[in-house]
């Protein structure tokens, strides 16, 4: 049995990644460290799973961080914790540098005094900028961070890869485009235009609505993830994406057509400062080495997605009349 610690577990990619491992590989124990932040959801995970242990920890506190590897065996590192809204990094960029910066660094520094076999970095395409008409980002795409999220990631990136050249440590970053699924925290866009548009509320669309995203269904990214894990080389940085590239706006039309509801309810609001345009990633890298290739088209995931959000109301219905609701308000008053 190898043991695999995650970090931000709790979070939306984090607790898909526990649960498929869990099920599919039985090899495997997890420990999970969160510091359950507002963007966690606990009962994401049932009571009582076999080969899993849980610390509440904050990655940025080291000691604490040291007492779990000192206190346990651990063959693998997969770092998801962070702060992951773009928008709330224009508001409050310090904690994004305290959690994936500092944070990141911790986790590194422990990991290396424990001699972990794999430690891995779960990054994200935002890393590498804004692209325009054309072209994909590739891992050789020099990294142009421009919002303080991207900035700390990218940093984090950095960190991790100077582990590699100056301490040998077999360390893997994996960048991935933007993910949507079960369990997605609500002030993200797929499934804040679910839920509003179930409560018949506005939706917010920023700018004219024609920035474009790579999505990528989140199994298709655990997976990707895990032959990384398993197969990557040390020192090297893999990207993951959905080839499923779409404007704003016609995702939130897909989704409103499926619900049943009118386009009336967007409404077109101030652009998000320093706007990325466009996103798209070859992944051709991961494709030759792996053979992995996103299984999940567009509109299936967004079926599975959306029936999700309906079957699971819930899950949303706890988290928006929590300590949400003042986070909310904070967004909509910079917008
Ligand atoms: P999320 O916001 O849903 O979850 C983050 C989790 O980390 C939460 O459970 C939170 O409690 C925990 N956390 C935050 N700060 C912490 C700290 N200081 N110490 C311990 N735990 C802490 O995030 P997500 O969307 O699941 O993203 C996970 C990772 O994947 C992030 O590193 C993000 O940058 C990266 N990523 C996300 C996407 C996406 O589309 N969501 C795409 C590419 C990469
Ligand atoms: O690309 C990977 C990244 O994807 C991850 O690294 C981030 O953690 C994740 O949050 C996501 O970042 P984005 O900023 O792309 O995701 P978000 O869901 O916030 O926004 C998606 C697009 O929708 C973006 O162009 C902004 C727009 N948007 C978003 C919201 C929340 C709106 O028009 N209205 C909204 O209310």
């Amino acid at each position: 049995m190898k043991t695999c610690l995650i970090t931000g577990g709790f979070g939306f990619i984090g607790s898909n990644f526990i649960l498929y491992i869990l099920k599919e590989r039985k090899d495997i124990a997890i420990i999970n460290i969160d510091d359950i932040t507002y963007a966690a959801s606990p009962k994401n995970l049932p009571d009582n799973l076999a080969n899993y242990k849980f610390y509440k920890i904050n990655i940025a506190d080291k000691p604490a961080l040291s007492e779990v590897f000192d206190n346990n065996e651990i063959d693998y590192v997969v770092n998801f914790a962070a702060e992951s809204h773009v928008d709330r990094s224009i508001i409050s960029p310090g904690v994004f540098i305290k959690t994936n910066v500092e944070g990141t660094l911790n986790l590194l520094e422990v990991s290396l005094k424990h001699s972990v076999k794999r430690f891995l970095q779960i990054s994200t395409d935002e890393v590498y900028g804004s692209l325009g008409k054309e072209g994909k980002f590739s891992e050789k795409t020099p990294l142009s961070p421009r919002s303080p999220y991207s900035a700390s990631k990218a940093a984090a990136d950095m960190l991790v890869m100077s582990f590699f050249h100056t301490y040998d440590m077999p360390v893997l970053i994996s960048r991935c485009s933007n993910n949507y699924g079960p369990y997605q925290f609500p002030e993200k866009l797929i499934p804040l235009v679910v839920i509003n548009a179930l409560n018949n509320k506005n939706i917010p669309l920023y700018g004219d609505g024609k920035n474009i995203r790579d999505w990528i269904y989140v199994l298709d990214h655990v997976k990707g993830i895990c032959a990384i894990l398993e197969n990557g080389k040390a020192g090297e940085v893999y990207n993951i994406g959905g080839d499923s590239e779409m404007e704003n706006e016609e995702i939130i039309k897909y989704i409103l057509n499926k619900l049943g509801k009118p386009f009336s309810l967007v409404k077109y609001v101030k652009d998000r400062p320093g706007h990325d345009k466009r996103y798209a990633m070859d992944f051709t890298k991961i494709t030759k080495e792996m053979g992995f290739f996103p299984v999940y088209d567009i509109e299936k995931g967004l079926d599975l997605t959306i029936n999700w959000y309906l079957n699971n109301e819930n899950w949303w219905r706890e988290i928006l009349s929590g300590d949400y609701k003042k986070y909310y308000k904070i967004m909509y008053d910079h917008r």
